[in-house]
């Protein structure tokens, strides 16, 4: 037995990136089944040989073991849905799912990336899976955008473009500044944002600071000035007693106990929680205009460029 911790080993194999397949069979009723299978890969290219394990504890077990035969079908991009169909334990996973009979009789799904009909040649033991090896009767192969499999969700494949043109980010001849210029976008696309954001502070006679002050109050719980400037500072924010006199007599802060700490009142949670979800529904307006996809890409390169940019920078909440 080894002694790793098997959910960091399961992460580690998840590092590794991977298509998508539906691998499919008959059962002795000449019933369809069919498993969703990312362990498939490339063997030999003469003979034509392919594989993949299956887990031991698969219903669909024993008839990959007695049919002599299965389909592999790699997924496209627009197929995750049907991955998911295929990887239901227990479920009737050709529900809805129009399919033909191949040349040993292995079920074929439209709409897919690649095919490949297999006899099966070799079962070999491998630990708690079966390893499946096929010979390739015949194949498919159609240009279209695969899905992958990577650290636990489904991905798009986009590929790295081959040249990176170095542009000219500033003329110094003329001073003028690249519109491609990246701190110049993330400040314009902060600048517009945050006008459209402050409108709606502003019908509630809230300005930035005090915004951050509600917002850091909400998240972290009760905080002194100190603290609170701890946090700020590197927004180029202080923080005032008069600042903090003023959210109390609009009753959105008070003191906790007798201590030098503030916490939210009633209404200053409500204001806030009111605010952000202005501001949340204003974001999805001008999200609206990019893909899912773009949407999601958006927000883990600004992660990243967070990370990148954090030394010395203070956790704004817990
Ligand atoms: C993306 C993905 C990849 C998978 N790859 C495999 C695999 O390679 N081998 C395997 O045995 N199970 C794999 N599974 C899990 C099986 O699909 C799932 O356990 C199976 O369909 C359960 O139904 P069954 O009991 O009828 O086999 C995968 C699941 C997903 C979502």
């Amino acid at each position: 037995m080894s002694n790793f911790d098997p959910r960091d080993f399961r992460n580690a194999l998840g590092s590794f990136a991977t298509g998508v397949t539906i691998v499919t069979t008959l059962n002795d009723e000449q019933s369809p089944i069919g498993i969703t299978a990312s362990s498939f890969n490339s063997v030999s290219l003469d003979p034509p040989l392919v594989l993949w394990s299956l887990g031991k504890k698969s219903n669909a077990l024993k008839s990959f073991q007695e049919s002599g035969h299965f389909a592999v079908h790699v997924l496209c991009n627009r197929q995750s849905d049907l991955s998911n169909q295929f990887s239901r334990s227990g479920s009737d996973k050709f529900a809805g799912v129009e399919w033909e009979s191949g040349v040993l009789g292995s079920p074929i799904l439209p709409d897919c990336m690649a095919r490949f009909q297999c006899k099966t040649q070799y079962q070999y033991e491998g630990g708690d899976h079966i390893i499946f090896v096929g010979e390739v009767l015949e194949f498919e192969n159609t240009p279209k955008s695969p899905l992958l499999f990577h650290a636990g969700s489904y991905a798009d494949s986009r590929p790295k473009p081959k040249i990176i043109e170095q542009e000219e980010i500033i003329n110094e001849h003329t001073g003028r500044v690249s519109d491609s210029f990246f701190s110049f976008l993330l400040a314009r696309a902060h600048f517009q944002c945050a006008y459209q954001a402050q409108e709606v502070m502003q019908a509630k006679e809230i300005d930035e600071k005090s915004m951050f002050i509600l917002g850091l109050l909400s998240m972290n719980g009760a905080m002194s000035i100190d603290e609170l400037n701890e946090k700020i500072k590197f927004m180029k924010h202080e923080v005032f007693i008069s600042d903090l006199e003023n959210l109390q007599h609009k009753s959105f802060i008070e003191l906790e106990n007798d201590n030098n700490r503030y916490i939210l009142t009633r209404l200053g949670r409500q204001t806030f929680i009111e605010l952000a979800s202005n501001i949340a529904s204003l974001e999805r307006t001008i999200l609206a205009q990019l893909s899912e996809t773009e949407v999601i890409d958006f927000k883990l390169l600004l992660q990243r460029v967070i990370n990148a940019t954090s030394v010395n920078i203070p956790q704004l909440w817990n």
